[in-house]
């Protein structure tokens, strides 16, 4: 088959599970092939070799597994990380929570942070690549995560600044933390999400109990006891008003609530009375 015959008979396969399905078959051949998108529209009338592998690939799209895990890749922020089935693939609003945990880090000159949950180690990478004088541990209460992070952080050579630790929390984390960052699982445990997230991304990264918030409660409540400056967390569209009443109890100079480019609540920056 050619390469736009196959791709014709992709993007029928795809179409129920992709929203794009021409563009998602295009990038599967395109990984496939590992040529760029732009080589399939230029060289349409040539044969593909393995067509069978293809296929393989295209059904398992059809699945509703996610491009990242079958291409072993996720872009996020100015960088390509590995991902495997375990991690949870890193999304577009985390890049917000960045930018708003770097200028705190720029204008308070902090050295040493903290994360929680570092995942592939999406967040810790970038933060490390913008801060040559930052020190960060990172923690994850799974193996998985912390297996792919450590694989992101030596592919771009940081192991001496991000330190890897498994760890509830930052219950093994004693240092003097300047800040603490952290995207938890936040979602509620009946929340209805779509197959290519529930059946393949790792529970342990989405549900954040019953209500969603708990573990985001526990953050406030150990960041505060432990006496640390700041905390920034990604947190769920609906958790805006019970963190802020839940915030009271608290002794904390400020609460600011940021949203997402869809103009959801997404998280908020606390900063703790000193
Ligand atoms: C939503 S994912 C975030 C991953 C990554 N930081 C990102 O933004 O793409 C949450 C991560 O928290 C980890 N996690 C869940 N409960 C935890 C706990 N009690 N302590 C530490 N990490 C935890 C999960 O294993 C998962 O890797």
């Amino acid at each position: 088959m050619t390469i736009s015959q196959v791709l014709k008979w992709a993007q029928k396969e795809l179409t129920e599970a992709c929203e794009r399905p021409l563009f998602e078959a295009e990038l599967l051949l395109a990984y496939h092939l590992q040529k760029e998108r732009l080589y399939l529209h230029l060289h349409c009338d040539e044969v593909i070799e393995d067509t069978e592998g293809y296929k393989r690939l295209v059904e398992r799209r059809a699945k509703h597994e996610p491009y990242e895990y079958i291409a072993g890749s996720a872009s996020f922020y100015d960088i390509e990380l590995e991902v495997e089935p375990g991690v949870l693939i890193p999304r577009p609003e985390t890049e917000i929570l960045i930018d708003k945990v770097a200028q705190i880090i720029e204008e308070e000159r902090m050295r040493l942070i903290g994360e929680i949950g570092v995942g592939s180690g999406a967040i810790s990478v970038v933060l490390a690549r913008k801060f040559p004088q930052l020190h960060i541990i990172a923690t994850d209460i799974c193996d998985t995560p912390l297996k792919v992070a450590g694989r992101n952080i030596r592919k771009f050579g940081l192991e001496d600044r991000i330190e890897l630790r498994k760890s509830n929390l930052i219950d093994e984390v004693p240092e003097a933390l300047e800040l603490v960052v952290s995207n938890p699982p936040y979602i509620a445990e009946d929340f209805i999400l779509e197959s290519n997230v529930v059946d393949y991304e790792p529970k342990e990264a989405l549900f954040g109990g019953k209500a969603g918030d708990e573990l985001l409660r526990q953050i406030i409540t150990d960041v505060s006891r432990r006496g640390i400056r700041y905390l920034v967390c990604e947190m769920g569209y609906d958790q805006k008003a019970p963190i802020e009443t839940f915030v009271k109890d608290f002794e904390i100079e400020f609460i600011e609530f940021y949203q997402d480019l869809a103009g959801f609540d997404r998280g908020f920056v606390i900063k703790f009375k000193g």
